[in-house]
């Protein structure tokens, strides 16, 4: 390297100034979405609140959410096709805003579905329901695509958010399964194939246990309200 290459910086782009708008622009954006998901957060904790006050028991076991990361975004933006602005963030992009609901049974996930789908403020832009079609590796989630409002000073802004809810043990294997596939590069292994196959056995395996417990719910059920 050069001693003028050694001195470079990440503002000694051909415009800093430009650099230093788009990224407030970028920060701004990022900050609508962390608002976005709070919206959606709330609406979950008040029907989990409700039904523990009603029913006596949480339909949610846990929520977790994140911000899809800098780097993922352009990479997405790129495999699309379109410049990193953030104007195509907003209209080409469905999960920059992630909220993962982990419920207790099966049908607490349609009933948590439904009651988000019902709001009158919540458009459902997309579901994907991979419990009734699971995926061929064995995955099963209900995805959602909402858009919410949310009121900043300057006006109300419609901001979408991609929801996933899941059981325990869905997200158990969903969880495990992407470590093993994403992070090492199975993919490559002479073995992937007999993996592969492993994985959806042990889905299978989940599958059976979840039915077996909602099996267990619907029959103390009909004798107790849960
Ligand atoms: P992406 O481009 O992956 O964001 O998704 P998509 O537009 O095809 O949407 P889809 O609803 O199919 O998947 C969205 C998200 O669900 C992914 O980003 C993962 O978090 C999760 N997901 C989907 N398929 C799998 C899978 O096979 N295994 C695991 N572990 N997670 C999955
Ligand atoms: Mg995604």
């Amino acid at each position: 390297m050069t001693e003028e290459q050694t001195k470079m910086t990440w503002l000694d782009t051909p415009d800093p100034q430009k650099f230093i708008n788009n990224a407030a622009k970028f920060n701004d954006l990022m900050m609508m979405y962390r608002c976005a998901i709070r919206e959606v957060q709330t609406k979950l904790e008040v029907l989990d609140d409700e039904f523990s006050v009603e029913y006596k028991r949480n339909p949610i076991s846990f929520i977790k959410t994140r911000i899809k990361k800098p780097e993922s975004i352009y990479r997405k933006l790129q495999k699309l096709g379109y410049d990193f602005t953030a104007e195509n963030i907003q209209e080409y992009l469905n999960d920059v805003a992630g909220v993962r609901v982990v419920c207790a049974f099966i049908d607490d996930i349609y009933t948590v579905a439904n009651l988000i789908a019902g709001q009158d403020d919540i458009k459902v832009l997309k579901v994907k329901d991979y419990i009734k079609n699971p995926k061929s590796n064995g995955y099963r989630s209900y995805h959602m695509i909402v858009e919410i409002p949310v009121f900043f000073s300057k006006g109300k802004t419609p901001m979408r958010v991609e929801l996933q809810i899941r059981t325990n043990g869905m997200d158990f294997w969903a969880t495990l399964e992407h470590q093993l596939r994403y992070k090492k590069g199975i993919e490559d292994l002479p073995g992937y194939d007999e993996i592969s196959a492993e994985l959806l056995r042990s889905a299978q395996a989940v599958i059976e246990t979840d039915n077996e417990m909602q099996r267990i719910k619907d029959k103390i059920g009909m004798f107790h309200d849960i």
